[in-house]
């Protein structure tokens, strides 16, 4: 069978070409479609970044309006897919109800999800808005089931994340208006959120998109990928960490002993296989909390106190600088959500809110390779050499 190169984590495997995002691990890099972070951060917003990522270029003004108007009828949900998030137990788990929700679109739409590659991406358009605009309504129904709260409905006229808040906060007689920063903390969030090359998440998409799958299986697959700890699920350890860190009357710098000890939990929020730098992504939301937090009349944070501490503490200690550990985007990015009033269990299906159009881009390029092969990785052996089956058993 040849000779197999063993990876361990595929950390020096190239498992596929991709046009989408570039980033650069040393320097602190990255680029959608070759537009640096920080210039998308300051001047598009989620809508228009999400189109960039999924098709290469910025709309112009009638693409723009065309996806919106394609994202704003896509927003409601069918009845029984309304029904469906109801059934299940009132304490799941949200991302294990946003899988299954993603997946069973796949079921509505049957002619968005025939597994034939070249039939789906005839309807890529629609299949993609229905994706990026029904994952922001089945997160919001999930939120208002949790709390025993009746659903809303999407307001046609309400731009992306207004509507977003307007679905999750909204009560019968009292609609939900976010101030312009709230939305615009919002935005952020997504927007730096979009891609993130082929990380666990959207290896997984690929993964299931390289046997022929449709894009809903392809990202509700992403989404149980996302929910580890080490991944998306990161953004809501960190604020457990940072809570656990007050409660213990500590200012970070025992959990950081420990986290060195290798006794303690690690230090989540930091660390990188890529970056051996400061997440670009990090940085832009650590410019913009303060103002953020002004805007939203928070003037104190203890838990941001202690996470600004241990950043310090964590940056001058030989242990993260030896190992290049920096702060990633999950780092400050709880503290954004907690900000806007998003509850701390939904903190990785707003992760996925974010990534949906990087997933969708990348499984594009994967259904549109017209010299796909399937993903198949091999393996080392390390079981038993041959052996006879007990002739008296
Ligand atoms: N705290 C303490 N030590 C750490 C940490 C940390 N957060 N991260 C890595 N290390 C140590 C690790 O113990 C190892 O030390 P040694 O060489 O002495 O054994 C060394 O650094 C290398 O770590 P690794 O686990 O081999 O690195 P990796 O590339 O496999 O893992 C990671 C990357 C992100 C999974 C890891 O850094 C981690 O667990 N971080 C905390 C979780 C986290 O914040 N995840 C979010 C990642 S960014 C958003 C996303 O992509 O989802």
């Amino acid at each position: 069978t040849g000779y197999i190169t063993y990876d361990d984590g595929f950390g020096n495997t190239g498992s596929c070409t991709s046009a989408i995002t570039f980033i650069d691990g040393e320097q602190g890099i990255l680029r959608y479609r070759g537009y640096p972070i920080e210039q998308l951060a300051e001047k598009s917003d989620f809508v228009e970044t999400a189109y960039l990522v999924m098709n290469g270029e910025l709309p112009d003004k009638a693409q723009r309006a065309k996806f919106s108007g394609l994202l704003g009828e896509n927003a409601p949900l069918r009845e029984g897919m309304r029904r469906f998030i109801q059934t299940f137990p009132r304490d799941s788990h949200p991302m294990a109800m946003l899988s299954a929700s993603l997946n069973a679109l796949g079921a509505y739409y049957p002619h968005l999800a025939s597994n034939n590659h070249q039939r789906d991406l005839e309807h890529f358009d629609e299949a993609a808005a229905i994706a990026i605009s029904k994952v922001r309504t089945i997160t919001a129904d999930i939120f208002r089931v949790s709390q025993g709260k009746p659903f809303n409905h999407p307001k046609p006229d309400l731009l992306y994340c207004e509507n977003f808040l307007h679905l999750m906060f909204s009560d019968p007689y009292k609609d939900y208006s976010p101030t312009p920063e709230v939305a615009q903390a919002l935005n952020l969030f997504l927007l730096l959120h979009a891609d993130h090359e082929q990380n666990c998440s959207t290896s997984t998409v690929k993964m299931v998109a390289s046997a022929g799958a449709n894009l809903f299986a392809s990202v509700s697959a992403g989404v149980n990928a996302l929910w580890g700890p080490l991944h998306g699920g990161a953004n809501m350890a960190v604020l457990e960490m940072l809570k656990n860190i007050h409660a213990d009357g500590d200012d970070g710098t025992r959990f950081i002993a420990a986290a060195k000890s290798g006794k303690g939990d690690r230090l989540m929020g930091f660390g990188h296989r890529v970056y051996k730098n400061y997440d670009p992504r990090a940085k832009i939301i650590k410019a913009s909390f303060h103002k953020a937090l002004a805007s939203l009349g928070i003037k104190d944070d203890p838990l941001l106190n202690i996470a600004m501490n241990l950043e310090k503490v964590a940056l001058s200690d030989d242990y993260f600088i030896q190992r290049k550990l920096y702060p990633n985007v999950d780092f400050y990015s709880g503290l954004i959500m907690r900000a806007i009033g998003i509850p701390e269990n939904l903190f990785t299906v707003m992760f996925a809110i974010g990534r949906m159009p990087g997933w969708i881009a990348q499984w594009r390029e994967v259904a549109q390779n017209p010299k796909l092969k399937i993903y198949r990785p091999r393996q080392v052996y390390t079981g038993k050499t041959k052996r006879d089956y007990p002739a008296n058993r």
